[in-house]
């Protein structure tokens, strides 16, 4: 792993009390310069999820080593599992609580994170009269007020249509390079591609495969086993 690196995970195994013959994670390693915007690529049920909370602390340790870069902002894969507050704006706030910041810090703090997912106009909206892809928005909008260094983010554009999805890509593209943040951002569609600088192929638990984008959409267009949006 180079020191470099603002997440990393080494010889990491997890089994989910299956027996040791059928591991989730199988001596699973990357690492994630600082700075810089990766994806994270497999098929479904090959362990991105996983590798996703064992990164974020979330699972319990079962072998080898995780250096992460605290603050980490995680965007789940399933929106409802991450929004707990009645409204888009006290949603956004909720995550501020242990900051001890003034109402008028959490306040900007909350706009400016909805602003930069095309979310301001809804800041008084309850969480149940929001789209899927608004509710994406707005557990990415958590995240990223809490000025996190290191961002995880869970297919954050499963449940967009194709043009909010590459607007999407864009604007936290932007964000994480305005910031300095590093980010993984797990995804199937390959023309997401385009906007990242290094790319993680995992297989039954296993990365298989790490580095130049292109490369790696070749690679998979190759297989054919991948979800392809070009
Ligand atoms: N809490 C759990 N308990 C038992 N098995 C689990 C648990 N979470 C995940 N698994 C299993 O671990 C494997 C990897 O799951 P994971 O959710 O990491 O896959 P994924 O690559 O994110 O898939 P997808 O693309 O469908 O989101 C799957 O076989 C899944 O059924
Ligand atoms: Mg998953």
């Amino acid at each position: 792993m180079g020191s470099a690196a603002a997440m990393a995970i080494a010889a990491s195994n997890l089994t989910f009390g299956w027996g040791p013959d059928r591991p989730v994670l199988k001596n699973c390693s990357l690492a994630v310069p600082r700075g810089e915007f990766w994806m994270l690529l497999g098929t479904n049920g090959c362990g991105k999820s996983t590798l996703l909370r064992r990164l974020a602390g979330l699972l319990p340790d079962q072998g080898g080593t995780v250096s992460m870069a605290p603050p980490i902002g995680f965007v789940f894969q399933n929106p409802d599992h991450q929004l707990v507050m009645p409204t888009v704006g006290a949603d956004v706030a909720f995550g501020l609580v242990a900051e001890k910041l003034s109402p008028e810090q959490v306040r900007r703090r909350v706009e400016e994170a909805l602003d930069a997912v095309n979310l301001l106009h809804l800041i008084r909206r309850p969480i149940y009269a929001l789209s899927g892809g608004q509710k994406q928005r707005v557990a990415i909008a958590g995240a990223i007020a809490r000025h996190c260094e290191v961002l995880l983010l869970d297919e954050p554009t499963a449940l967009l249509d194709p043009d909010s999805q590459i607007e999407l890509v864009e604007q936290v593209r932007d964000l994480v390079k305005r910031r300095g943040i590093t980010a993984l951002w797990v995804t199937h569609r390959l023309n997401e591609l385009d906007y990242c600088d290094g790319a993680i192929l995992l297989d039954r638990g296993e990365v298989v495969d790490t580095g130049e984008p292109e490369r790696l959409r070749q690679k998979l267009l190759k297989l054919g086993d991948i979800e392809v949006v070009c």
